[in-house]
């Protein structure tokens, strides 16, 4: 059963690309078959996966209900619905006369054997983030931990409620604090007030880190661009910590869950 995971929140410049992008990699660093659907007219996450593309052939789909297209990239266990300008042309998309299930039909209609489907979302809550909501059940919110950062957030929280009677299952599985900078106290304010706000579902920091920001010129995740970094690590930890929210059982028995590593380490106070 794949899993449907939408990226999402009003404000721009937060982290959403970057954390579909690196969630994406991370998890197909891990064996999981993942598909990185982007849904943003400026086509960042595509070009950050090393892909440029007008975005003609996912506009046709969308316009026809048509299985989406698909092409491979080279990150590892990573596939990828690029995006372009010709999103933007869709004008009479944003009026709202048309409606939000046109990528949920087209999704329903791709082939592909996927562990994960994550969609990238534009800022705001127009056609494309409405479409991405009734696709998905999942949602990731990635915040920045500024004053500003909680700003949009009940706004936000009050419009998937509303997707509720048309998708019942849809919720906000995380709220990923991006870009935080853990030696400022407002840093801390706001992490105090998001966990008050979504009690167990704010995830381990994504921390400002310079080879987060410059990956997506290389067309790489940071896992490929900078293997042992921060930003990698980062990732490479709310991964885990969202295969447990999110309920992804382990394949290997073996393998160590985000409990078993940090749990004991977070009861300890050290963290
Ligand atoms: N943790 C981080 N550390 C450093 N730079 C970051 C981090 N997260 C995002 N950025 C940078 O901030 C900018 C906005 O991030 P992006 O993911 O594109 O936001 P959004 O998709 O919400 O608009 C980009 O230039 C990106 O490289
Ligand atoms: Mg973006």
């Amino acid at each position: 059963m794949k899993k449907v995971v939408a990226v999402v929140n009003l404000k721009g410049g937060v982290g959403k690309t970057t954390t579909a992008v690196n969630l994406a990699a991370c998890w197909g660093e891990t064996g999981k078959k993942v598909l990185l659907i982007d849904m943003d007219p400026q086509g960042s996450a595509s070009i950050s996966v090393g892909v440029r593309n007008g975005g003609n052939e996912l506009l046709y789909a969308l316009e026809n209900s048509d299985p989406l297209p698909i092409v491979s990239t080279d990150v590892p266990g990573l596939a990828l619905v690029p995006s372009g300008m010709a999103l933007t042309a869709a004008n009479q998309w944003n009026t709202g006369v048309t409606s939000n299930d046109i990528l949920a039909r087209c999704l329903e209609q791709t082939e592909g054997d996927w562990d994960f489907v994550i969609i990238d979302c534009p800022p705001g809550l127009g056609f494309y983030t409405m479409n991405s909501l009734m696709a998905c059940k999942h949602v990731l919110v990635p915040v920045e931990t500024s004053f500003l950062g909680l700003n949009g957030l009940k706004q936000m929280t009050a419009a998937i409620e509303s997707f509720k009677p048309q998708n019942p299952d849809i919720k906000i599985e995380a709220i990923i604090p991006c870009r935080a900078h853990r030696r400022r106290r407002i840093h801390w304010e706001i992490m105090d007030s998001l966990k008050e706000m979504f009690p167990g579902k704010v995830s381990p920091i994504i921390r400002e880190n310079v080879s987060l920001a410059e990956a997506p010129g290389r067309g790489k995740p940071v896992i490929l661009t900078a293997r042992i970094s921060k930003g990698a690590d980062d990732y490479r930890l709310v991964t885990l910590w969202l295969d447990e929210q999110i309920g992804f059982e382990l394949d290997d028995d073996t393998a160590l869950s985000y409990s078993d590593v940090f749990k004991p380490i977070e009861n300890a106070g050290s963290l």
